[in-house]
C-alpha cells in the first residue's frame, strides 16, 4: 500500500479523506497538531477501517520533524489540509494565519523536494472567486481581491504552488477549490467537530436541533436571490474526500516531472440557506427554531461550481444528495449527543 501523508488528517475533511484513501487501497498517514481537532477522531477512523491509522502529532512548520516522518513512513504523496480556516479570526490574528497556513505549505514542499516526493494535493477554496460576476464559476473565472486574511492565504498558497512549478521544480500538484463541505461519514463515527460556537451553517443547524444552541440566525433574507437568502454549493464531505483520491490517481499517471492544475470541487448545484433549513427539517422530521437576522459582513450572495473540468478530466462527480448529506450530519450530531462537542 502506498503511504500518503495527510496533514490536518484529524480535521473534518482530512479524516474523511483518510477513509476514502484507505478504501482506494492507499495507506493514510496522518500528521496533525490537534490544535483544532480531537484525538477521538482516531478512534472513529479505527472503527470504520477496522485497524488503527498511523498518526503523528507534530507541527507542519517543523522541518526536521516533518522530514523524519517522511523518511520513517516512506511517504509517496501528500494531501495538505493543515490550515486555520476561521474567516473572522484570521482578521484578528493575521500573522498566526500567514505563519501557519503558508509556513506549513512551504515546509511541506521543501521536505517533498528534499525527499524526492512529487505528488501534492492542496486544499484551496472557492473563496478565491469572491463575489462572482457570472455563475456558475469555472476555473477560469476571475480571481477577486481576497476579502479576508484566510482567503488571502489560499490565494498566496496557489501562487506558491504555481511559481514553484514554473521554476521547473520536480513537483506534480493539484489545487482543489472546495465549495461548501457538509455532512459526515454515514457510520456516524467521524464528522465535523467545531470547537465552541460553530461559524458554519450546518453544524449550527444540527446543534440547534439537538438543543445545544437555542436558535439559528439566518444571516439576511434580502439578498437578490429567489428566496432572499444566500446560495452555496453544498457538497457531501465523502464526495469531496473521494475527489482527493481521483486527483492523486491522476497525478500518479502524469509523466512530466513538473505539473500544476486547479479544479473546482462542487456539485454544480446551488441551494439557498433557507432551502437547506427546509431540507434539514424534512430529513430530521422536526421543525428548526430559526429567525432571520442581519447580513453577516463579508458574505457572498451566491457561489456555485461549474464542475465540468473535474467531471471530465478527473472522472469524479458528486454522487450524494443534499438530503443524504443532511441526514448524515444529523446522525453524527445524534451520535455526539446533546453535549457541546467543544466541552
Ligand atoms: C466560509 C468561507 C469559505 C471557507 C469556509 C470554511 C468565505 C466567503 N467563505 O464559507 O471560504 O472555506 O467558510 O469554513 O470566506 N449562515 C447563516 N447562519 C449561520 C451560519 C451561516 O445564515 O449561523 C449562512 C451564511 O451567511 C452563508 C451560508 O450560511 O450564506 C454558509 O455559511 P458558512 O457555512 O459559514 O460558509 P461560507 O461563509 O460559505
Amino acid at each position: 500500500m502506498i503511504p500518503i501523508l495527510i496533514t490536518g488528517g484529524a480535521g473534518f475533511i482530512g479524516s474523511h479523506t483518510a477513509v476514502a484513501l484507505a478504501e482506494a487501497g492507499f495507506k493514510p498517514v496522518i500528521l496533525d497538531d490537534f490544535s483544532n481537532s480531537q484525538q477521538s477522531v482516531l478512534q472513529g477512523l479505527e472503527t470504520i477501517l477496522g485497524h488503527p491509522v498511523s498518526c503523528h502529532v507534530a507541527d507542519c512548520n517543523d522541518y526536521n520533524t516533518v522530514l523524519d516522518i517522511f523518511q520513517r513512513e516512506k511517504i509517496r504523496g501528500v494531501i495538505h489540509f493543515a490550515a486555520f480556516k476561521a474567516v473572522g479570526e484570521s482578521m484578528d490574528e493575521p500573522l498566526r494565519y500567514y505563519h501557519n497556513n503558508l509556513g506549513s505549505l512551504i515546509t511541506i514542499m521543501e521536505v517533498m523536494l528534499a525527499t524526492g516526493v512529487s505528488d501534492l494535493i492542496f486544499s484551496s477554496s472557492c473563496t478565491v472567486y469572491g463575489e462572482p460576476e457570472e455563475l456558475p464559476v469555472t476555473e477560469l473565472s476571475p480571481i477577486q481581491p481576497p476579502a479576508s486574511v484566510y482567503g488571502n492565504t489560499k490565494q498566496i498558497g496557489e501562487e506558491i504552488l504555481s511559481d514553484t512549478v514554473k521554476a521547473d521544480k520536480p513537483l506534480k500538484i493539484i489545487a482543489l477549490r472546495y465549495f461548501n463541505p457538509i455532512g459526515a461519514h454515514p457510520s456516524a463515527q467521524i464528522g465535523e467537530l467545531p470547537l465552541g460556537v460553530p461559524n458554519n451553517l450546518v453544524p449550527y443547524i444540527t446543534q440547534t436541533a439537538a438543543g445545544i444552541r437555542e436558535q439559528l440566525t439566518i444571516f439576511g433574507d434580502d439578498y437578490p436571490t429567489p428566496d432572499g437568502t444566500c446560495i452555496r454549493d453544498f457538497i457531501h464531505v465523502m464526495d469531496l474526500a473521494e475527489a482527493h483520491v481521483s486527483a492523486l490517481q491522476a497525478l500518479q499517471v502524469i509523466n512530466t516531472t513538473s505539473h500544476y492544475d486547479i479544479f473546482n470541487v462542487g456539485t454544480g448545484q446551488g441551494n439557498s440557506v433557507l432551502e437547506l433549513v427546509r431540507t434539514f427539517e424534512s430529513v430530521s422530521g422536526q421543525p428548526l427554531n430559526y429567525r432571520i437576522g442581519p447580513r453577516r459582513a463579508g458574505d457572498i450572495t451566491a457561489v456555485f461550481a461549474d464542475a465540468t473540468k473535474v467531471n471530465t478530466r478527473l472522472g469524479w462527480k458528486a454522487k450524494r444528495s443534499l438530503k443524504e448529506a443532511l441526514a448524515d450530519a444529523w446522525r453524527w450530531q445524534q451520535h455526539l449527543g446533546t453535549s457541546d462537542s467543544a466541552g
